[in-house]
């Protein structure tokens, strides 16, 4: 494949998050986050590490924008950090935050890129945990602050909104397991999360709607759900788990509501789901102008019983074949990305996709060239883009590729070990060195084709 594979205003970029690249958690009048009290929890992060410096990137944030643009990416997804803009939580908004944020959307679009920018990657502040953080109704209000607060400094300039990031993943592992911040076991607790973070994107909408051509959407951790065998029961096990992992975000964003076959899973484990009040889905619903689709593996399902530790019927199980992996240990699944995007297209029509997240942990560092041949991110990312572009072709809107992550960072409560970034990170001295992957990617981008992998030209 080497001609041009997508339309010639597609967004080719990149993405980090804010608690994850920033560092200088405690210049310019910053709060404290719940991630700055996880990561204190002794065992919670692997290696004792946290956030404090990461990739230093709140200081030198000049170098990731002349990065991209020497990439000639045309889009980067970043976040804003919440407690730099409300250190409290409610109140008081911090214009030192406003500021930083405001110079480095102006040094984005003074280059050319596209800002995509994300209203919460995770990081709330954690003077909202003393009301319950997202499992209280009112932190969707305390979002719509921050919301107002972006918004009035920044929705003239940036078209592309981001209210929440994944808000499963922060239902289950930061309310449900207690693996990531704020580290809450508590089943009722993580579907009050789920509920409370799509208001917070519905209130967030209606504010970013005020301001003309801001287009808003949620980014999904979406992960097609595949059965283990052709038996009823595995089939039924995939429909389930789909129902818990995926429609139970895109319904009510896309579809008018909860889906019932989930809502029933929930009742069955909590009781009543009286956190959705009426009216709720109407407030979340028919406000998303794109959906953000964060994608990094498949989920192959079995039927199981539900019991203790496991509140739904069934269970992820290995894949029966031999498969490849990315050095996480999570499956490379490409077709099952292509084939995601061609369900969304179907089942959602209507709705401009943008790929807000894509990648792989493959831990190559500097070789005695001083180069970083990342040759299995490269191809992951080739496959990838092919599998987008096929599904592009069967009829899929999709807007723009960012791929997760333009450097090495902080990947939550592993730390600094998994390195998924297109440009390499020294953590000792923040130098950072582009990897042949990233030269790949602006090839791509440039292009706008697919070169094979082999061969790939030296930068510049
Ligand atoms: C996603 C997160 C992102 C990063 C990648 C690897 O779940 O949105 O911050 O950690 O996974």
């Amino acid at each position: 494949m080497t001609g041009r594979l997508v339309p010639p205003d597609f967004l080719w970029g990149a993405a980090t998050s804010a608690f994850q690249s920033e560092g200088g958690l405690d210049v310019d009048g910053r709060g404290t986050s719940v991630w700055d009290v996880f990561a204190q929890r002794p065992g919670a992060i692997e290696d004792g590490a946290d956030g404090s410096r990461a990739c230093d990137s709140y200081r030198r944030w000049r170098e990731d924008v002349a990065l991209l643009a020497e990439l000639g990416l045309g889009a980067y997804r970043f976040s804003v950090g919440w407690s730099r803009i409300v250190p409290e939580g409610t109140g008081r908004v911090e214009p030192r935050g406003l500021d930083h944020y405001e110079r480095l959307v102006d040094a984005l679009l003074a280059a050319g890129i596209e800002p995509v920018l994300t209203l919460n990657h995770w990081d709330m502040p954690q003077a909202l945990m003393a009301a319950g953080g997202w499992a209280a109704r009112d932190t969707a209000a305390a979002f719509a602050e921050l919301t107002t607060a972006v918004a009035g400094r920044l929705a003239d300039r940036v078209s592309w909104w981001v209210t929440q990031n994944e808000p499963w993943i922060v239902s289950l592992l930061g309310y449900q397991l207690g693996l990531h911040a704020p580290g809450v076991t508590d089943l009722r607790a993580a579907v009050a999360a789920g509920h409370h973070m799509l208001l917070a994107h519905g209130l967030g909408a209606d504010v970013l709607h005020q301001y003309r051509g801001t287009r808003v959407g949620v980014a999904l951790s979406l992960f097609p759900c595949e059965p283990a065998s052709p038996s009823e029961d595995d089939a039924a096990a995939a429909w389930g788990s789909d129902g818990y992992v995926n429609r139970w975000y895109l319904d009510p964003l896309l579809a008018g509501g909860y889906p019932d076959d989930m809502r029933a899973h929930w009742e069955r484990a909590v009781g009543p789901l009286d956190v959705v009040r009426d009216g709720d889905e109407a407030a979340i619903g028919g406000r998303s102008d794109f959906l953000g689709v964060n994608y990094y593996t498949r989920r192959v399902m079995a039927a199981a019983e539900a019991g203790d530790g496991r509140p739904f019927p069934w269970r992820v199980v290995p894949p029966r074949e031999e498969v490849e992996r990315t050095d996480a240990g999570w499956e490379v699944a490409p077709r099952s990305f292509g084939d995601l995007l061609t369900r969304l297209a179907r089942d959602y029509p209507g709705t401009p996709l943008l790929v807000t997240e894509n990648g792989g942990v493959f831990g190559d560092g500097p070789t005695h060239d001083g180069r970083v041949h990342d040759t299995r991110r490269t191809a992951f990312l080739r496959g990838h883009v092919a599998a987008m572009a096929e599904a592009m072709d069967a009829g899929a809107d999709v807007r723009g590729y960012l791929h997760w992550s333009l450097l090495d960072n902080f990947e939550w409560a592993m730390g600094y070990r998994p390195r998924f970034g297109l440009v390499h990170v020294d953590y000792a001295t923040g130098r950072r060195t582009v990897k042949d992957s990233g030269r790949y990617l602006a090839q791509v981008a440039r292009t706008g084709g697919l070169p094979p992998v082999p061969g790939i030209a030296p930068f510049g």
